[in-house]
Order: C-alpha cells, then sequence, then structure tokens
C-alpha cells in the first residue's frame, strides 16, 4: 500500500503488522499481563485506548474559524503542534533505519522527539541526524552505577538535548507476556544496545548481552531506588536544562514533581506496559484537574497512551495537558514506510488537530478550554 493511502494512524498499525517479525510485533504491541484464554487481559493498554472516548466534546459555532493556530511552547521552547514523539525503544526492530527514520520525519515537521534511553541506535547517531535547528530531547533512564548515570547524562547534554525526561516508572520492568513468550527464544539474541552499554563502560555489560528484549533495559541499568532527591542530583548535572518525570500516575505525584522542582510531568502507564490495571493518564489529568487545578499552572503536565487522533490531543489540551505523546504509532509508521512513513503520521495527525479545533471553536491552544469536554462518568471529577 503507498504511504499516500494512508489516511489515519491506526492504518500504519495494520500495515506494520503485516510486515513485522513476530518478536518485533510482540514488543511493540505488548502491554503488560496477557492470556488467550481471558480475553479481558492487558487492562491497561486497552483501557488507555478506550479512555479517549469517555470525554466528548461541547462544540461552539459561530466563531470565525478560517484562521486556525495550533503553535504552543514546551518548557519555553516554540512547537507548531502540541504534540511530540514519545521515547521508545528498538526502532531498529521495524526498520533498518530505526531511530534516524523517526528524527528526519521528526525534522520535516519540526516535531520533538524524546531520544529513549533504549533506542537502538547511539545517542550519538540519532543527535548526528538531527537538523542544527532541531529539537530533540532525552529520555533517561537513571543507572544505578551513578558514575555511568553522570557520563550518559552529560553527553546527551554535549549533543544537544533540550530537556530530560526522567522515566520514574520502571523500578522492575512490567510483566509483558505476550513479548516474555519471544523472550524464552531469543536466548542468544545479543541485543543491539548492549554494545552500547559496553561502550559507555558499563561495569556490568556481561551480564546482560545474552538476554532477551524483555530483560532489557534490566534492572542494572535503572535504579530502582530512584527517589524525589534525584531530581536535584540530575539538575546540579544538567544546569539549566528541563526535567520533566515521565511516568506519573496520580496527583499526590504532580505535587511532588512540583515541590521537587521538576518543570514537567508526563502523565502515563508507559503505554501499559507496567503495572497492569493502572488508571489511564487522561483519567489521571482529570483527577489533577479537579482535586488541585493551581497544579497546572506551577508545572507542565503532559500525556501519552493510547493516542492515535487528533481529537484525543484536543481533548487532553481542554483539560490542561500542554503537549501530548505518540509511542507506538510512530514506531509503527517508520516499520511501514521509514522516515516518509514517520512524516506522513505527523501530517496527518497535524491536519487532524487543526481540523478539530476548526470543529470546536477553538483558533487557537489558549481558547481549547475545560468547559468545551465532558467527561462521560462523573465520579471521576
Ligand atoms: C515504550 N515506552 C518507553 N518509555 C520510555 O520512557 N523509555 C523507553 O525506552 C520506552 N520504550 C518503549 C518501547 C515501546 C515498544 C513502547 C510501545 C513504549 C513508553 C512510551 O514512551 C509511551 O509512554 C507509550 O508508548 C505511549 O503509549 P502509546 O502511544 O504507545 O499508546
Amino acid at each position: 500500500r503507498n504511504v499516500d493511502t494512508i489516511v489515519c494512524l491506526d492504518e500504519f498499525e495494520e500495515v506494520a503488522q503485516s510486515i513485522l517479525s513476530q518478536m518485533a510485533a510482540s514488543y511493540y504491541g505488548t502491554g503488560c499481563r496477557f492470556s488467550l484464554a481471558f480475553p479481558e487481559t492487558e487492562q491497561t493498554l486497552r483501557d488507555e485506548r478506550e479512555s479517549w472516548q469517555r470525554i466528548r466534546f461541547r462544540p461552539r459555532v459561530m466563531r470565525k474559524m478560517r484562521h486556525i493556530d495550533s503553535r504552543t511552547t514546551f518548557l519555553g521552547m516554540p512547537q507548531p503542534v502540541p504534540f511530540f514523539i514519545a521515547p521508545a525503544g528498538l526502532a531498529r526492530l521495524g526498520h533498518p533505519d530505526g531511530e534516524l527514520n523517526i528524527a528526519r520525519g521528526a525534522a520535516a515537521h519540526d516535531v520533538v522527539q524524546v531520544v529513549s534511553s533504549g533506542a537502538s541506535a547511539s545517542v550519538d547517531e540519532i543527535f548526528g541526524a538531527k537538523s542544527p535547528e532541531q529539537i530533540m530531547f532525552w529520555q533517561f533512564y537513571v543507572p544505578s552505577d551513578r558514575v555511568l548515570a553522570e557520563k550518559k547524562l552529560r553527553h546527551a547534554i554535549e549533543l544537544g538535548a533540550m530537556a530530560i525526561f526522567v522515566t520514574a516508572d520502571v523500578p522492575v520492568l512490567g510483566k509483558r507476556e505476550r513479548d516474555l513468550k519471544l523472550k524464552a527464544r531469543s536466548q542468544n539474541y545479543e541485543h543491539p544496545i548492549a554494545a552500547q552499554w559496553k561502550a559507555a563502560g558499563a561495569s556490568d555489560w556481561n551480564a546482560v548481552k545474552n538476554r532477551g528484549i524483555s530483560d532489557i533495559p534490566d534492572t542494572a541499568h535503572i535504579d530502582a531506588n530512584l527517589c524525589w532527591d534525584d531530581i536535584a542530583w540530575i539538575r546540579q548535572r544538567a544546569p539549566g536544562i528541563p526535567i520533566v518525570v515521565k511516568g506519573v500516575g496520580c496527583v499526590e505525584d504532580v505535587e511532588l514533581a512540583a515541590q521537587y522542582g521538576a518543570d514537567g510531568v508526563v502523565l502515563s502507564t508507559h503505554g501499559g506496559r507496567q503495572l497492569d490495571g493502572a488508571r489511564a493518564p487522561i483519567d489521571v489529568l482529570v483527577e489533577v484537574r479537579r482535586r488541585n487545578p493551581a497544579l497546572l499552572k506551577q508545572i507542565e503536565v503532559y500525556i501519552d497512551g493510547g493516542v492515535r487522533r487528533g481529537t484525543d490531543v484536543v481533548k487532553a489540551l481542554c483539560l490542561g495537558a500542554r503537549g501530548v505523546g505518540l509511542g507506538r504509532p510512530i514506531l509503527y509508521a517508520q516499520s511501514a514506510y521509514g522516515a516518509a512513513g514517520v512524516s506522513k503520521a505527523l501530517q496527518i495527525l497535524e491536519e487532524e488537530v487543526q481540523m478539530a479545533m476548526r470543529l470546536l471553536g477553538a483558533n487557537t491552544v489558549a481558547d481549547l478550554r475545560p468547559e468545551m469536554v465532558e467527561v462521560s462518568s462523573p465520579e471521576r471529577w
């Protein structure tokens, strides 16, 4: 199928499913907890797709909608659109150019790519592929070995990372059962990023080099003792660089992130891959708005998980999100069509966002207000 025939993000997944290896499809697709015998599994993964439908619009008409401006800022940096590419590992499982496809597609639309610590290309390659003015952020899995942690952090900053997304929801890797099956069959698979760790001087490289995909990144490479005081540790080593805590699941932790001086949070369940049964991030955003709306002015609140439509992006913005991240759609787009697929996906989403704004009666992002949506389960308010 020609990339020009694609009209919505879900179609990239359809095309990708027909070409991806079973291992890649399982790694990309998996949530936590899966069994054929009991189909009601992967609860969080399913819930975050469905959650967007719990929110309906209250559109306004007769508002002069010819001109639409979807620009915003992330952490003070101007953006043409209120969405970004969420960090997702192992893009090369789907296409030989992997993360470089994502970098090139993002450049075509000035969309921020948050470069994953679990990428299958090195940070040098990925940041090396960016155009001079292109904004890239870097996602940080803080290793237990703080000498290595500091080295990785400083290196990403030297390469030009404009913000650090500290992933906080992986004190242990979730039980991703679709993927675990294939891990069993891939004992001798040498993981592409193991070599990078070796190059970065990871002391326990030998312990990880023959692990399956589900074991990577491993607990040795993500400090299970990460805590709020570590924001200051990172801040000291990344002066002037905004810090965003990724993987927050309740209002209390948004409050703590603000108290400890983070610049932003991402409400996220890691794409339903960590704690199965965790609430969909949009429900958490509703909770923040209900319990402590002032927080939305103190700290930038981002959200990801199950976003597939411009209307999803617009709903999140109405409820106070600053920006919305996309994980799997970008992996599928680059698997199916390389950089052209990423570019097409971003174009589709941009057009959908602008169309949704026009139909809703919002000329600018600032016009997207909570009164423009209704959340269908009132107890959630
Ligand atoms: C991820 N995610 C992720 N997050 C992170 O902080 N570091 C990482 O390396 C990865 N890797 C990763 C791989 C794959 C295959 C997936 C699907 C996800 C989580 C990601 O940033 C984001 O939170 C979710 O992907 C958002 O959900 P959707 O858009 O995939 O539904």
